[in-house]
């Protein structure tokens, strides 16, 4: 087809693995819309890229519309979400800006669940006389894992942090946990503060440590998340207080949820399933008799525990060891960023 990018299903899925990468860039201020990225591509030349910007607006596909101007007729476009077919008063419809823009083919990542689109984005495509071809695609899923689970599990995509000792500690038998884990690996967990819409801590962290739980990364001052305590009892001016895990489900505009303990607050979580990666932060010392990582879960059987975590990445950052377990599930988004 001439004038589109890739033909084959091979290239179809490295531009849309690009577009998701490109999404990654989005990840959190999109919020709380999904963080969506496009590329259109004319003769394997990329012509316009884009992914949502802060508070939502514009779309990726508008973002890219815009730079490839008249080169996006005849090209592919990639995009790792279905495009919008809502008429908001924020904008127009990403399927009707690309109905004008007249490309040959549209290739899509994820159909969308939300009911104003479902469907209806690539309805609206194939009216205009556009191609239109749907890739599952794991690496727009990956990208998407917070909108995709809120959509599909009716709350946030939760990841658990853990910083242990070889022996699996969290802490001291007296508290003390400043610092397990050295410099590069807190700067890591930093980041992560920074990808998330909300951090959690238990309310025994929270009265032990005082932890400030904002991003303290030269330059991503301002990317502090939402800040949330787990307690029955506090009251705290200023931080929000959840009575239950289950309470997750009612935080709004909140799609990655980063929760960093402590022990009895991380098996509350997984006693309840709603932890859906574990981020375990390893550093090199043995603490010997100290606060193990993860209190009583309520496991039946060691067989109970089998199956269902499995590695997702490990990397070395100083000399702590970096390893993150994603819960095994049928088609269960991955949070790949
Ligand atoms: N190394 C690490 O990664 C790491 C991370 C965090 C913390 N820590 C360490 O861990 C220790 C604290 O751990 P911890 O297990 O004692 O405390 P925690 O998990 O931080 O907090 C326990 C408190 O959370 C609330 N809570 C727990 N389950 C609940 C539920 N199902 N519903 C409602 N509220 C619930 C209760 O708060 P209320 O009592 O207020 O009602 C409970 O007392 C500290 O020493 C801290 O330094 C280490």
């Amino acid at each position: 087809m001439h004038g589109a990018g890739g033909n084959t299903g091979a290239d179809d899925a490295r531009w849309l693995a690009a577009a998701a990468r490109l999404a990654a860039r989005g990840r959190p201020l999109s919020r709380p819309n999904p963080a969506v990225g496009c590329l259109i591509v004319r003769d394997g030349i990329v012509v316009g890229r884009g992914w949502t910007q802060p508070g939502g607006r514009p779309h990726a596909e508008a973002a890219a519309l815009a730079q490839a101007g008249d080169a996006a007729r005849g090209a592919t476009v990639y995009v790792t979400l279905e495009p919008c077919a809502h008429r908001a008063g924020r904008g127009p419809a990403c399927s009707d800006l690309l109905a004008e823009a007249q490309p040959a083919r549209v290739v899509i990542g994820q159909r969308d669940p939300d009911e104003r689109t479902r469907g209806r984005g690539m309805e609206r495509l194939s009216a205009a006389g556009i191609a239109v071809a749907t890739l599952g695609c794991p690496a727009s899923r990956a990208s998407l894992a917070g909108y995709l689970t809120r959509a599909e599990r009716g709350r946030p995509h939760v990841t658990l942090k853990l910083a242990t000792s070889l022996d699996g500690a969290i802490a001291t038998a007296g508290g003390e946990s400043r610092w397990i884990t050295g410099a590069a690996a807190r700067a890591h967990v930093h980041s992560r503060r920074a990808m998330a819409d909300a951090i959690l801590v238990g309310g025994g962290t929270w009265r032990a440590d005082a932890p400030g739980l904002d991003v303290r990364l030269p330059g991503l001052e301002a990317r502090s998340p939402r800040r949330l305590i787990l307690s029955r009892s506090i009251e705290a001016p200023g931080i929000e207080v959840l009575p239950a895990p289950q309470a997750i489900a009612g935080l709004d505009a909140v799609n990655y949820l980063y929760v960093e303990g402590g022990a009895q607050t991380a098996a509350a979580f997984l006693a309840a399933d709603l932890v859906d990666r574990i981020e375990l932060y390893r550093a090199p010392i043995v603490i010997g008799g100290g606060a193990g990582a993860i209190g009583d879960i309520g496991l039946a059987s060691l067989a109970a525990a089998h199956g269902r975590w499995h590695l997702a990445e490990r990397r070395q950052l100083g000399s702590d060891t970096f390893e993150a377990y994603r819960r095994q599930g049928q088609d269960q988004p991955q949070d790949g960023n």
